[in-house]
């Protein structure tokens, strides 16, 4: 996938809230954040095919919230360079460190987001149970823990 685009946006379509969702199930939760994120999307042919979100967390150190890319267009790259770009662009804006969390039983992520240069730091036990109303089934468990990556910028 050569031809992807990234661009800045201010505000979400109803089918990028739902592609949020593929990443964070809970609606509350995505309101929660949306406002107040950075908000990036690649382009494929004019249209959107992948978002990220970035907040600010603490001192120096923003989040990806979330990341998503269209059924469609997974396994093709588009992920690994919505989280090349966020990791430029926070370096660019003099950011120290930036984190990302994701299930421990979210396989692929994990595998992703190390590959981008992400360690895993910490495990938010419970985080699922605690947070989101309905039990979340992925790659045959339930998911329970989250698993906070961070790197250096
Ligand atoms: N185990 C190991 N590797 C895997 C697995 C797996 N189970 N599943 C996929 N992969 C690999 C692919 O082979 C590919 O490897 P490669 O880089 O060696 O080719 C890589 O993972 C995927 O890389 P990309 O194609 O760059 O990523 P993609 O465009 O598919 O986007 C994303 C990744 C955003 C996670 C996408 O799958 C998605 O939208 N998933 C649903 C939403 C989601 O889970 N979002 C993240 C939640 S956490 C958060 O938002 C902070
Ligand atoms: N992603 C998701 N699931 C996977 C993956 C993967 N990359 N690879 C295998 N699996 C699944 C299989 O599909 C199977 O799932 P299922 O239970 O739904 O059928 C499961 O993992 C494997 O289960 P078993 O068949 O019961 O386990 P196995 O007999 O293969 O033994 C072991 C597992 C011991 C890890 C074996 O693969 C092995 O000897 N590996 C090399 C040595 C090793 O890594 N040992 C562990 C090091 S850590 C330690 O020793 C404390």
């Amino acid at each position: 996938m050569e031809n992807i685009s990234i661009s800045s946006i201010t505000s979400v379509s109803d089918n990028l809230f739902k592609l949020l969702l593929d990443a964070d199930p809970s609606k509350n939760i995505v309101q929660s954040y949306l406002k107040r994120a950075y908000k990036f999307i690649a382009i494929f042919k004019g249209a959107p095919v992948g978002i990220v979100l970035l907040i600010d967390t603490r001192p120096e150190t923003i989040e990806i919230i979330n990341i998503a890319v269209s059924k469609d267009y997974r396994n093709q790259g588009i992920g690994g360079k919505l989280l090349e770009y966020s990791i430029k662009w926070a370096k660019s804006k003099k950011y120290r460190v930036i984190e990302i969390g994701t299930g421990s039983t979210s396989f692929g992520q994990l595998y992703l987001y190390q590959k981008y240069g992400f360690r895993p730091v910490s495990i938010d036990r419970d985080f699922f149970v605690t947070h989101y109303p309905h039990r979340i089934i992925e790659n045959k468990l339930v998911l329970k823990d989250m698993v906070r990556l961070q790197q250096y910028l």
